[in-house]
């Protein structure tokens, strides 16, 4: 029986700890450690499952394209929720630590933005627009997680749709007690109904009733969740001073650009170069009114209007 450094007794010492607390004696774990097979490559990666979700519904060889650019997406998403999950259980926030986190989420949205051109330029018009007739009804216009990012990053009301804006500022700023219905009453003016819905007789498109139906519920606890601790809110909750400090305010600016205009613009420049080949533009697989409803100069999303000038706003959109 040899010897053994005095850091390894120390962490027996603290395993056996770890144990004790939850009934479990060291000698049994030390001994699966004995048994246990040292992990491999593809086994912590999940390398096989992962690279076994890429399934096509054409024969089209462009269509793997287009799945595993959005699957790829949803995982930068999943990436970036996991950061704003973070900054939101914070209880103290310091600024150096929501400057840096902020980087880290901004980074995977200009990584986004600057391939977007896979999309645009990375696939066969041909092809394209032969695999999209399988896809329909189904729209990126489903993805709850990019959802997800817009509660988790800005206050509720600078999602609802800019034509109602004033009347739900008003209605926010009154209320005290937010019950459901006044969730529910908001979530169906978010500023994303447009695409789907006819706002003078409330009738929705099958896409969007069906991504309601499975994802209403949990999106609405999801805005509870985030009203207080979203990005703006946290920004909010800093001293003066911290908000006024540049590399935050750079921080912030770039995110709300990136995201809302630079994103929006790579994305709708890919719906032109494909739907609007002829004069009428083609229909989107999710029915919206896309050429008007996809431009950030109509939709005015800004997830942190103080951190902009009147003039800015007013022309959100409009430079690109
Ligand atoms: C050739 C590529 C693409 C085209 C032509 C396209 C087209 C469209 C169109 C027309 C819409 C409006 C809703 C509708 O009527 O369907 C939409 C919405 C959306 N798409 Fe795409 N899309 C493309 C790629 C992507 C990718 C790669 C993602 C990443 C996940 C994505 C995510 C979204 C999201 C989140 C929305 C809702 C955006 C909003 O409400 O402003 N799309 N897309």
């Amino acid at each position: 029986m040899g010897t053994y450094k005095p850091s390894v007794a120390q962490q027996l010492g603290e395993l056996s700890e770890k144990f004790q607390e939850i009934g479990q004696p060291l000698e049994h774990q030390l001994e699966g450690l004995v048994h246990a097979k040292p992990i491999n490559y593809w086994d912590y990666i999940q390398t096989d499952a992962l690279l076994n979700l890429q399934v096509q519904r054409t024969i089209l060889p462009d269509e793997m394209v287009f799945i595993m650019y959005h699957q790829i997406n949803e995982l930068l998403f999943k990436m970036i929720l996991w950061e704003l999950q973070q900054i939101a259980d914070v209880e103290v926030l310091k600024t150096a630590f929501f400057t840096s986190k902020l980087g880290r989420i901004s980074r995977y949205f200009d990584m986004l933005t600057a391939s977007f051109t896979i999309m645009g330029e990375g696939m066969d018009m041909e092809q394209y627009l032969k695999f999209r007739r399988t896809l329909s009804p189904a729209s990126g216009f489903q993805s709850a997680q990019y959802r997800q990012i817009e509660f988790a990053s800005t206050e509720l009301i600078n999602l609802i749709d800019n034509r109602f804006r004033k009347d739900f500022s008003e209605k926010f700023a009154r209320e005290q007690r937010w019950e459901d219905v006044f969730y529910d009453e908001a979530f169906e003016h978010l500023y994303w109904q447009a695409a789907g819905k006819d706002f003078s007789t409330g009738k929705k498109t099958y896409t969007l009733q069906e991504f309601e139906q499975k994802y209403k519920g949990s999106l609405l606890r999801y805005i509870k969740t985030f009203k207080n601790v979203n990005l703006y809110s946290k920004f909010r909750t800093l001293p003066q001073e911290a908000q006024q400090d540049p590399q935050l305010q750079a921080a912030m600016r770039h995110y709300d650009h990136t995201v809302n205009i630079k994103w929006v613009m790579a994305h709708y420049g890919a719906a032109r170069h494909y739907l609007s080949q002829g004069k009428k533009p083609l229909e989107a697989t999710g029915g919206s009114e896309w050429t008007k409803y996809m431009h950030p100069k109509y939709q005015k999303r800004v997830f942190f209007p103080s951190l902009w000038s009147a003039e800015e706003l007013e022309n959100w959109g409009k430079e690109v």
